[in-house]
């Protein structure tokens, strides 16, 4: 685990700086606007969703710098999300990171618009940011995938039922899809980016990877509501308790904790599977599985 942490803290380090030359190539640093995107962006957060584009193209032989623009179109998405979900009429949360939540620190119509400039500027980047490997046909696969992975059929359909489901005694199986939107979208989008990058050579593997990371997917999101209850502030940024706060579905609330871990070990396994089918076809997925055990297994 600690060779695995190593390697995500280097992976955090690479994007994290091209991120910053994204958001540098904005032209009014000081605006509030900008700088609300730079706190919810730059400031913290585990960048597991890029760690899965590089790791996921480097299967495929894919060099680092033909991932940066998709690693941080991903990340990117992923920050807006989080602003958005902080938000008073959405989950009301005050600390994210360690830091105050961006609607706090930056009053919450600078907040909402942070969230919907980051969302543009991701797809300013998969649109036209250097990949020097990436043919445009596999572009336009990319722009396609990530589109209709954070919309009405996928992460903002998954934000909408959680919101609905507050208060509610909703099924498992309910559960599953919601989380499956909210969250599992944008892992397999990510993972699915990664393998566009790389055109036809990923056609075979496609597949695979995706069982694998819509497992991923379920899992993160599965250990996420654990933390809410386990979970130290000081470790995941957030306070604890805020789910029950507000009377959230949650793996923990629905099935209490030990299924909930014993539902987040078997998603773990059955990700295992896929890899397993992917090592035949001739792919080292050493680091796609030490990411699925980190996936379950942090406190973070
Ligand atoms: C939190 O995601 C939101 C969920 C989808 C559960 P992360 O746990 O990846 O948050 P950061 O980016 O590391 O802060
Ligand atoms: C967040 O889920 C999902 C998205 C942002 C799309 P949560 O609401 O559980 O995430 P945290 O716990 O606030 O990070
Ligand atoms: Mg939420
Ligand atoms: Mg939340
Ligand atoms: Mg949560």
């Amino acid at each position: 685990m600690s060779n695995f942490a190593d390697f995500l803290e280097k992976s955090r380090k690479h994007v994290d700086a091209a991120l910053e030359h994204y958001l540098h190539s904005l032209s009014t640093q000081q605006a509030p606007l900008v700088r609300a995107m730079r706190h919810s962006t730059l400031l913290g957060g585990k960048r597991l969703r890029p760690f899965l584009v590089y790791q996921t193209g480097r299967l495929f032989g894919l060099m680092p710098a033909s991932l940066d623009a998709p690693a941080s179109a991903i990340e990117l998405i992923h920050a807006y999300s989080l602003i958005h979900d902080d938000l008073p009429f959405m989950d009301n949360d005050s600390l994210r990171r360690g830091l105050p939540t961006c609607h706090v620190k930056f009053g919450q119509t600078t907040a909402m618009l942070a969230g919907d400039a980051l969302q543009t500027l991701a797809f300013s980047i998969l649109a036209d940011a250097e990949m020097p490997e990436v043919a445009i046909q596999d572009r336009l696969k990319m722009i396609s995938t990530l589109a209709a992975a954070i919309g009405a059929d996928g992460m903002c359909l998954g934000q909408s039922l959680d919101l609905a489901a507050e208060k509610e005694q909703v099924s498992t199986t309910i559960l599953e899809t919601i989380h499956r939107y909210k969250t599992g979208s944008l892992i397999r989008a990510a993972v699915k980016i990664g393998a566009l990058a790389a055109g036809e050579r990923s056609a075979p593997a496609l597949d695979y990877l995706d069982l694998f990371a819509a497992d991923i997917g379920l899992a993160f999101q599965v250990q996420d509501d654990i933390l809410d209850v386990v979970g130290e502030k000081k470790a995941i940024g957030k306070l604890p308790g805020a789910d029950q706060q507000v009377g959230k579905s949650t793996y923990p609330s629905l099935l209490g904790l030990e299924m909930a871990r014993a539902k987040a070990r078997d998603l773990y396994h059955t990700s295992l599977a896929s890899l397993e089918c992917l090592a035949t076809l001739g792919y080292d997925t050493d680091i796609l599985g030490a990411l699925a055990r980190y996936i379950i297994e942090r406190d973070k």
